[in-house]
This record gives structure tokens, C-alpha cells and sequence, in this order.
């Protein structure tokens, strides 16, 4: 009754909201969120619980491929509902004994935040009673540059998530905002992209003059080229 009483009271941020805003301390220090991260794509991202398995292969996962992300302009900030303290000394087990996939000797360089009142979880809806009253579910977070929510994904407890598409969504995400495009199921960097219906007068002649270099299956499904080496060259900082 209780847990159900304050989901009703706070609504959970949504697709297109501007990030809520918060200060916290991490493993790193204070933070602002997401006022530090001002020009840079960020994933917040929440566990269930320090000292639990699948979380642990996540984070040595999200470590491996932090450089990858930063190169992105994309920084990573988790949350769970545990101290700092139990942070510290989790990640530092991690670094001294635990070996996942080949990798080995994983230091977590990125902000952990602790949030022992669960006001930031609860802010942000990670705690989702139906699955656990005590514990914030995996969320995940993508805040853009100027600090607006772009997309959500929450797993349950029991479900690691997959880094391949976190990542594959902030590109695609990053090359919809530089191209003006949309990508199709399963879009890969490479892979044909869609040009979204013309919306200006401009448009409909460059595309009726056969000036847009695009294939058009029907007037709303159009699809052109767009090379990965374009994707990238745009993207990844130099
Ligand atoms: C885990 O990370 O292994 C885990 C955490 C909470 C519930 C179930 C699994």
C-alpha cells in the first residue's frame, strides 16, 4: 500500500522531459545531475544491489567500455540503493578477484552513485515495486547534451543487459540528431537509414526533382545510404 501510494505521487520521468535534477555523492565525489555532464550524452543507470552477481558482470562490462562510450561523448553514471562504503569496497573486490568474459583486473573509473534514501531511485522511477520494494530495478537513462531524457530501458532483476545495444541506441540516437534521419529495425552503422516523410516544401521538391539521392518504396517509406564512416567521422571525437 505504501509503495503503491508513491508511484502514484511521483510521476516517473518520461521521454522528452528535461532530466530531474539532483546532487549526489559517488565514488568520484559530489555530483550535479545533470548539470556537470552540460554538452556530453550521458547513461544513468541504477543496479539492484553491490555484491550480486549479475551486476557485477555489468559493471565490469560498462568499465571495458567506457573509453568506447567516451569516445561517443557519452560519460556513466550508476546508482544503487547502497552506501558508499559498500560501493568502495564491492569495487574494489571487483578489481582484486573477479574475472568475467576475459576480463580481468577492472577498475570502475565512472561515478557510482549512493542513494541510501532511495530519493534519487524513486525520483527517477528505478524502484518499481510489482518487482522488488528494496532494491532499484536496471534502468537505463539516456540524457543528451542539453540534459533531456531521449530514452529509457529497464530490465528486471534477474536480466543483464546488453551493452551492444546500449551503445548501438546512443549512435543511432546521435546519428538521427546529425542526419535528420530515423533507423530501421535492427540498424547497424552501415545500414541504410530512413529519411523521415518531407515535412517542408523545400523538401518535397528536392525529393520530387530527384535531387535526395533516397529509394521510395510508397511516399512514407523511403530509405537512403549512409555510410559508417560517415556515421562515425561525424560522431566520435577526434
Ligand atoms: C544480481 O545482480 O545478480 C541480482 C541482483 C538482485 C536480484 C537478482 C540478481
Amino acid at each position: 500500500m505504501e509503495a503503491e501510494r508513491d508511484t502514484q505521487a511521483r510521476p516517473m520521468p518520461r521521454i522528452g522531459d528535461k532530466a530531474p535534477e539532483f546532487k549526489a555523492v559517488t565514488t568520484q565525489g559530489e555530483i550535479n545531475f545533470p548539470g556537470d555532464y552540460s554538452g556530453s550524452w550521458v547513461i544513468l543507470f541504477s543496479h539492484p544491489a553491490d555484491f550480486t552477481p549479475v551486476c557485477t558482470s555489468e559493471f565490469m562490462t560498462f568499465a571495458a567500455l567506457e573509453d568506447k562510450f567516451a569516445a561517443a561523448n557519452c560519460k556513466l553514471v550508476g546508482l544503487s540503493v547502497d552506501g558508499l562504503y559498500s560501493h568502495i569496497a564491492w569495487l574494489r573486490t571487483i578489481k582484486e578477484k573477479i574475472e568475467y568474459r576475459g576480463m580481468k583486473d577492472i577498475e570502475v573509473k565512472f561515478p557510482l552513485i549512493e542513494d541510501i534514501t532511495m530519493s534519487v531511485a524513486r525520483t527517477y522511477g528505478m524502484i518499481q515495486p510489482g518487482e522488488s520494494t528494496t532494491k532499484a530495478v536496471r534502468a537505463v537513462f539516456f540524457v543528451d547534451p542539453k540534459g533531456m531524457i531521449r530514452a529509457i530501458i529497464y530490465y528486471p532483476l534477474s536480466l543483464g543487459r546488453n551493452f551492444d545495444e546500449l551503445y548501438r541506441a546512443l549512435i543511432a540516437m546521435q546519428a538521427a540528431d546529425a542526419f535528420a534521419i530515423a533507423t530501421p529495425a535492427d540498424w547497424q552503422p552501415g545500414d541504410d537509414v530512413i529519411v523521415p516523410p518531407a515535412g517542408s516544401c523545400g523538401v518535397a521538391k528536392d525529393r520530387m526533382e530527384g535531387k535526395e539521392e533516397m529509394k521510395c518504396y510508397d511516399w512514407f517509406f523511403c530509405t537512403k545510404a549512409l555510410p559508417a564512416e560517415k556515421v562515425f567521422s561525424t560522431i566520435l571525437k577526434k
